[in-house]
């Protein structure tokens, strides 16, 4: 226990109650180790501005969906009334509802850019693997909750939406059936899926979500921020032991940060006032229409964020785990006679290839879009062990390698695209070339990424003051 510290001679009355709580509660000691003498890098760039902008969102739609369940009712007869009676009977419910519906959309386009920020600088390579980690947990939940959260308003999209995605469970050989059922509560889409999906949605991962954005915080604080140049500025400290590229969060990244926040609230407040529906995109306009098990809509499809892994869920099809099965067995044939393996290892190799085209062919192909949907997500987990760069960030690795990002986010965007469309044979197989560049893109990145020639790192960041 540290000593109880007496307040200085003639201190104002604001000092001596902190020193009260000081005595109690370590706030200076926070306030010093994550504000105020927490050393960020000073080169960082505009890619730095959307940690905090995750932050602002969060706290948006928490302080919304406080004052959403309020007035909506979590039951199938009474939701979809219910919101409609938010919208227009209860004061400043329109808003309420649309700054939480836009802040869903805002959120992953904030958390997108977040993480492609993270891998253009490699800011998830060692000592920030568990930062990385922590923003991976971060990303399923928020995925889970924008989900259960979409059930709620119970239109026709809520409704089908839901029914398409759990009956994917389904497909798990075994155990699927009952797995579907477990989600929803009964066997089809209906008032006991709504209550558990709510339930979820307003407690169950808001609480998971808060506890991993404060490990992501802690976590980055513990190593320090990576920065554009990818240069560890805790190498080089001054006499006192502060990074002589480090400049303190407060004042300086609270201005830059606060200058964001009031740029993303205008660019925010105008969509909310001028155009909530996001063109279709962020509120569909099939939601407008009550929830009806016996009309399926000729279309559905998930809201935008979801759309990429929704392509590789479709592009998933028998042809698809041909393509596979194939190129298993062409890795493993090339790992015997080129990987330099002993009579054991290359055993193991045939053994192991043969067995997963067997698996890849003994189950359905809708069972292995399910992998391949979730395996998208859960592959950026193994990010920070699958890069092998001799440099982190993009500005120092070889040319060549800023076109295979660029590859990679056009694809991604193009799979985006195609997961909002309805599905046309064209569509599926560039789908297809796309789920398997993404793929390759991680699996392949422990030979590509330290292929090519590599530029000198400078051992201090580069800033040029504006
Ligand atoms: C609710 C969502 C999230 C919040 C509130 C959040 C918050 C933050 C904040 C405040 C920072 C420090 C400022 C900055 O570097 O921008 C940060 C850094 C970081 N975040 Fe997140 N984050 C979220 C989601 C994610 C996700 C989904 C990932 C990756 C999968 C991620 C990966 C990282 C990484 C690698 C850093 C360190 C960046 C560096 O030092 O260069 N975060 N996060």
């Amino acid at each position: 226990m540290a000593t109880y510290q007496e307040a200085p001679a003639g201190a104002t009355a604001p000092q001596k109650m902190l020193n009260w709580v000081d005595n109690r509660f370590p706030l200076s000691k926070l306030y010093k180790e994550h504000v105020g003498e927490y050393y960020a890098p000073k080169n960082f760039n505009i890619f730095y501005i959307f940690g905090s902008l995750a932050m602002l969102v969060l706290v948006i739609q928490i302080v919304t969906g406080i004052f959403l369940v309020m007035h909506y009712k979590p039951d199938a007869n009474l939701a979809f009334a219910s919101v409609e009676y938010i919208m227009r009977d209860v004061p400043g419910g329109w808003i309420i509802r649309y700054m939480h519906s836009t802040g869903a959309s805002a959120f992953f386009i904030v958390v997108y850019l977040h993480m492609f920020r993270g891998m253009m600088y490699g800011s998830y390579r060692k000592p920030r693997e568990l930062v990385w980690i922590f923003g991976c947990g971060i990303f399923l939940c928020l995925m889970a909750e924008a989900f259960m959260g979409y059930l709620l308003p119970w239109g026709q999209m809520s409704y089908w939406g839901a029914q398409v995605i759990v009956n994917l469970f389904a497909a798990v050989p075994f155990i699927g059936p009952d797995l579907a059922l477990l989600i929803r509560g009964d066997y089809v889409v209906g008032d006991a899926t709504l209550n558990r999906f709510f339930s979820f949605h307003v407690i169950a991962v808001p609480l998971v979500l808060l506890g991993l954005v404060a490990a992501h915080i802690i976590a980055l604080h513990e190593v320090g921020s990576n920065n554009p140049d990818g240069v560890e500025i805790k190498a080089k400290k001054d006499a006192r032991g502060i990074p002589l590229d480090g400049i303190p969060f407060h004042p300086f990244y609270t201005v830059h940060d606060i200058f964001a926040a009031s740029v993303f609230l205008m660019i925010f407040t105008a969509v909310v006032f001028f155009a909530p529906e996001g063109g279709g995109y962020f509120l569909e306009y099939n939601n407008y229409i009550e929830a009806n098990p016996l009309k399926t809509p000729a279309h559905i499809a998930p809201v935008w964020y979801f759309t990429p892994f929704y392509s590789m869920l479709r592009a998933t099809n028998d042809l698809m785990v041909n393509v596979l099965s194939v190129i298993l067995a062409v890795a493993g044939v090339l790992g015997i006679v080129k990987g330099g393996l002993s009579g054991k290892g290359k055993l193991v190799l045939a053994v192991a290839a043969v067995a997963g085209v067997f698996l890849l062919k003994a189950f359905d192909a809708k069972f292995w879009g399910v992998v391949v949907m979730g395996g998208a997500v859960i592959i950026l987990f193994a990010l920070p062990w699958l890069d092998r760069s001799l440099v982190k960030s993009i500005r120092y690795r070889p040319s060549w390698h800023k076109i295979v990002y660029g590859v990679f986010v056009f694809f991604f965007l193009v799979l985006g695209y195609l997961g909002a469309q309805p599905p046309s044979d064209m569509g599926n197989y560039v789908s297809q070339v796309g789920t398997l560049l993404y793929f390759g893109f991680f699996l392949l990145m422990p030979w590509w990424s330290r292929m090519g020639d590599f530029k000198p790192v400078p051992d201090r960041v580069t800033f040029a003051a504006h």
